[in-house]
C-alpha cells in the first residue's frame, strides 16, 4: 500500500498547468478510433482511465501513437474495428465501459469487458435497458447488472429514450450506438449532464444536437451516420482536477494560485457558481474556445467562504466535485445543505459514505442523508489517517483539507490518484 503523509500549511503562491480533461481525452480516443482519418490529440490526460481505453482500442486494431507531445489516432472509419482477441480491460474506468458499450452495440463481433472490483461492482442496468432497447445484445456475465459485461451482434434501431438520470454516460452510449442505428435517436435527461460527446461528435460531422427544455430536462438528437472525419483535438485543462486546487487556494491562508487553461464549460463548471454563492474571491483571465469547449485562467486567493445550498439542476455539473466542495464546507461559515446528489453512491466509491466518513474522523461536522449531506462549518479539522478506498477523488480531496488540518495527515492507497491526475503530489510539493 502507497502512502502520503501531508503537513499542514499555509502561503500557497504560485501557477498550475492543469492536466487534460478526462472527460474529453477518453472521447477523443473513442471517437477518433471510429472516424477516418488521423485525429491528432494534444494535451492528452495520461491518466490510467485512458489508458484503459487506449488499451482497448488497440485490442480492437487501431493504432495508436503515444507520441511525446500528443496522441495520434489511426481511426478504422464506423465499421473498421476488429474483434478482440481478449477481453477487454476497462480498469477503474465507468467511463470507458459504458461509452464504449454504446459502440460496440454497433460491432458485428463479440467482445467482453471486465474491470477491478470497483468497476465490476457499478451499476450497468442503466446502459444495457436502453442499448438493448435499441436491439443490442449485452449480458452482464454474473447476472448481477454489473460487468463483466458481454456484447454481441444486434441490429440497431433508433430510439425515444426518457433516462431516469442525469448522466452523460448513459446519454453518451445511447448517442454513440445511434450512429449506428437505422433511425433517429432521442435522449431526454431530468437535467442537462456534460455535453462533450454531443460538442465533440458535431466536431467529427455527425449530425447531432440538443435542446434544453424549460423545465429543465433536456434531450439530445442524432442521425445515423456514413462514417465520421479525423479532427485534431486541444484537450482543455480539466475543472474537476483544477477543483482541488481552487479549494487550496481559498482554503490555505495567505494563498494566490494561478490555475491556467481550465475548462470551463457551463456543464461542468457548477464549482464556480458554488464558490462564487459562497463568497470566493475567484478572477477569470484569458478566456478562450477550443472546439466548442471555453477556458480560462484561474486567478484564486484565499477568502473567507460562507455556507450555501446546492441542489437541483446543478447537481450534474459538478457531481465530482461534491467531496472536496464538502471540505471547503466543513471550513464555511454557516451551514451548507447538499440534496439531489444521490448519483455519488454509484461513482468510484459511495462517495456520500467516504466523504462524510473521514471528513468526521477529522472533527468536521457533517452528517450524510439519503441523496447528500448537512456540513455546519466552521469547525477546525485535525490530521487523521485517511482511508481513500482506492477512490482517485477521495484521496485528493483529503490530501487538500490536510493542508488545513492541525496537524499532520496520512492518507491512505494515495497511489489511486494516478486514475485522473497522475502528477498531483508533484504539484502539490511545488506549491508548498
Ligand atoms: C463522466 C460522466 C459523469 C462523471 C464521470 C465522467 C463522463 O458520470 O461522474 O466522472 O465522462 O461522461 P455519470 O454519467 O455517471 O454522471
Amino acid at each position: 500500500m502507497s502512502v502520503k503523509i501531508i503537513q499542514p500549511t499555509s502561503n500557497l503562491r504560485g501557477e498550475i498547468q492543469i492536466p487534460g480533461d478526462k472527460s474529453i481525452s477518453h472521447r477523443s480516443i473513442m471517437f477518433g478510433s471510429i472516424a477516418l482519418g488521423t485525429t491528432e490529440v494534444t494535451h492528452f490526460l495520461e491518466g490510467a482511465d485512458c489508458l484503459s481505453t487506449i488499451d482497448c482500442f488497440r485490442k480492437m486494431g487501431v493504432n495508436i501513437e503515444q507520441l511525446p507531445d500528443r496522441i495520434l489516432v489511426h481511426g478504422k472509419g464506423l465499421h473498421g474495428l476488429t474483434a478482440p482477441n481478449e477481453t477487454l480491460n476497462v480498469g477503474n474506468s465507468g467511463t470507458t465501459t459504458r461509452l464504449m458499450s454504446g459502440i460496440l452495440a454497433g460491432q458485428d463481433f463479440t467482445s467482453v469487458m471486465s474491470g477491478d472490483d470497483s468497476l465490476n461492482s457499478r451499476p450497468m442496468r442503466r446502459i444495457m435497458t436502453p442499448l438493448n432497447s435499441m436491439g443490442a445484445h449485452i449480458t452482464s456475465i454474473h447476472n448481477n447488472n454489473c460487468a463483466p459485461l458481454k456484447v454481441e451482434p444486434g441490429t440497431l434501431h433508433g430510439i425515444n429514450y426518457q433516462s431516469p438520470v442525469a448522466s452523460a454516460q448513459v446519454k453518451s452510449a445511447i448517442l454513440l450506438a445511434g450512429l449506428y442505428a437505422d433511425g433517429e435517436t432521442f435522449v431526454t435527461e431530468p437535467a442537462l449532464s456534460r455535453n462533450h460527446t454531443e460538442l465533440m461528435l458535431k466536431s467529427f460531422g455527425a449530425d447531432v444536437s440538443s435542446l434544453l427544455h424549460t423545465d429543465g430536462t433536456a434531450t439530445a438528437y442524432i442521425k445515423p451516420c456514413q462514417e465520421l472525419y479525423a479532427q485534431q483535438i486541444q484537450v482543455p485543462g480539466d475543472i474537476s482536477s483544477a477543483a482541488y486546487f481552487i479549494a487550496a487556494g481559498l482554503l490555505v491562508p495567505g494563498s494566490e494560485l494561478l490555475i491556467q487553461n481550465v475548462g470551463i464549460n457551463p456543464t461542468r463548471a457548477g464549482i464556480l457558481k458554488v464558490c462564487q454563492d459562497m463568497g470566493a474571491d475567484i478572477t477569470y483571465l484569458n478566456e478562450k474556445n477550443a472546439g466548442g469547449e471555453p477556458t480560462a485562467d484561474l486567478l484564486v486567493r484565499y477568502s473567507h467562504l460562507h455556507g450555501t445550498t446546492i441542489e437541483g439542476s446543478i447537481i450534474p455539473t459538478l457531481i465530482d466535485e461534491i467531496p472536496i466542495i464538502a471540505v471547503m464546507a466543513a471550513c464555511a461559515e454557516g451551514t451548507t445543505i447538499i440534496k439531489d446528489a444521490a448519483e455519488l453512491k454509484v461513482k468510484e466509491t459511495n462517495r456520500i459514505d467516504t466523504t462524510t466518513k473521514n471528513l468526521q474522523a477529522m472533527g468536521g461536522n457533517i452528517i450524510p442523508t439519503d441523496d447528500g449531506m448537512i456540513i455546519e462549518g466552521g469547525v477546525p479539522l485535525h490530521g487523521v489517517t485517511i482511508q481513500s478506498h482506492l477512490d482517485h477523488r477521495i484521496a485528493m480531496v483529503f490530501s487538500i483539507a490536510a493542508l488545513i488540518a492541525t496537524d499532520e495527515t496520512q492518507i491512505n492507497d494515495s497511489q489511486c490518484v494516478d486514475v485522473s491526475y497522475p502528477e498531483f503530489y508533484t504539484t502539490l510539493e511545488r506549491l508548498r
